[in-house]
């Protein structure tokens, strides 16, 4: 079981000098506004791969005041107690030490601690545009499959390559004599990617509508469909040449389009998820509790998978969460995610702390009470 049994931050965002130690099963962060509850949901993530989950720049991390952040924590992983130490300075590289031994780069930490964060902008997740779930849909696979990191940069590549071609031929025609070969080497890698793709939407359908069902109470029925060019109508389960098979028809077909209107019309770029609410699309027609309910029903189903991937549930990180629920669905939250360590950051408010059976985190500016 994986466990964030303590973590010690100093100059980290507005913790001067902190310290808590954590259970196992529900952690409740709980603050007025702007004390430091996300602050320190972006610690403990942080120990996932070196990264904030908010900005892509080490020194916002730094205290305003201070020249040097660090986040240390004691945990349990791959049946083993281990310790990671992270150490920010405002000019120069972090240094990241685990088990005492200093590591070359954020790489070399990766999987030790893995962790799922629910914030408020992944309510996108199921309002936003395709984009959006494909990027939730590749960053779970990416953490549980090597090769589909490789496999999502090289597609990735050939696309930026023939997005070029349609933009460009017109003044440099010998471009669309490549065009042909683009396509197969796409269809090729988004097979590929959609094979993946299907067989991991596949269990999160399963999981998501179960997990919904039960969050809702009562007969909402959570509904997830993957839909992509190289997967034809309800079978999911295909092999990747059947998949290759249907991009390179249906590309043959929007050749001349792509080509009219410059644009790349046809691939495993315009994948989607379709997310149904009793049947209908929860983009057009959910309440903001239907949908933060099911975004979250999504994220526990990513967990899910991990688990009996892994065999031990990541640290689940929930920021915000309980906002717009209902009463029995707060409920749930905050009892019934069962197995594996949470942390749930809430406003004030002795409700929410009445309901729960985990320990309680007091925050105010950067400072546990
Ligand atoms: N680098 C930093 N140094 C000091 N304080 C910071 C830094 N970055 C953010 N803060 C402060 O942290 C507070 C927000 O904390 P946050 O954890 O997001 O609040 P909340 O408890 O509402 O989740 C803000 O008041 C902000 O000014
Ligand atoms: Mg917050």
């Amino acid at each position: 079981m994986m466990l964030i049994k303590n973590i010690e931050l100093k100059g980290f965002r507005n913790y001067q000098e902190a310290k808590a130690q954590f259970g196992e099963g529900i952690n409740l962060i709980a603050g007025s506004n702007a004390q430091g509850k996300t602050n320190l949901l972006e610690a403990i993530y942080f120990l996932t791969g070196a990264k904030s989950f908010r900005t892509r720049r080490d020194s916002e991390l730094i205290g305003f005041k201070e020249e040097h952040a660090s986040v240390i924590s004691d945990f349990f992983s791959r049946g083993r107690e281990q310790r990671l130490e992270i150490y920010l300075k405002r000019k120069g590289r972090k240094r990241i030490v685990l088990n005492g031994v200093k590591k070359k780069s954020a790489a070399d930490i990766a999987g030790c601690i893995c962790a799922i964060l629910f914030c408020p902008s992944d309510l996108e997740i199921v309002r936003g545009p395709a984009s959006e779930r494909r990027k939730f849909i590749d960053s779970a696979i990416c953490q549980l499959r090597p090769k589909y990191v490789s496999c999502l940069s090289e597609f990735n590549r050939l696309y930026e390559h023939k997005v070029r071609i349609l933009r460009d031929f017109k003044e440099k025609p010998g471009l669309l004599k490549v065009l042909d070969d683009f396509n197969m080497r796409l269809a090729k890698t988004g097979a590929e990617l959609i094979y993946y793709r299907a067989s991991w939407c596949g269990k999160l359908s399963v999981y998501a509508s179960k997990i919904h069902r039960e969050i809702s109470g009562c007969g909402e029925e959570l509904e997830i469909i993957y839909k992509s060019y190289g997967i034809s109508g309800e079978n999911q389960s295909v092999k990747p040449s059947e998949i290759y098979s249907l991009l390179m028809e249906h590309q043959k077909e929007h050749r001349q389009a792509e080509i009219d209107s410059g644009m790349c019309l046809s691939g495993a770029q315009k994948d989607d998820l379709i997310i149904n609410i009793n049947s209908r699309p929860a983009k057009g027609y959910a309440s903001q509790g239907q949908i933060r309910t099911s975004a979250l029903s999504l994220k526990l189903a990513e967990r899910e998978i991990s688990f009996r991937d892994m065999g031990e549930y990541p640290i689940l990180l929930l920021d915000d969460v309980l906002s717009e629920l209902d009463p029995q669905r707060q409920e749930f939250v905050l009892n019934k995610i069962s197995g594996g360590q949470v942390f749930i950051s809430c406003c004030d408010g002795e409700e929410i702390e009445k309901k729960t059976g985990g320990r309680i985190y007091k925050i105010v500016a950067g400072r546990f009470i």
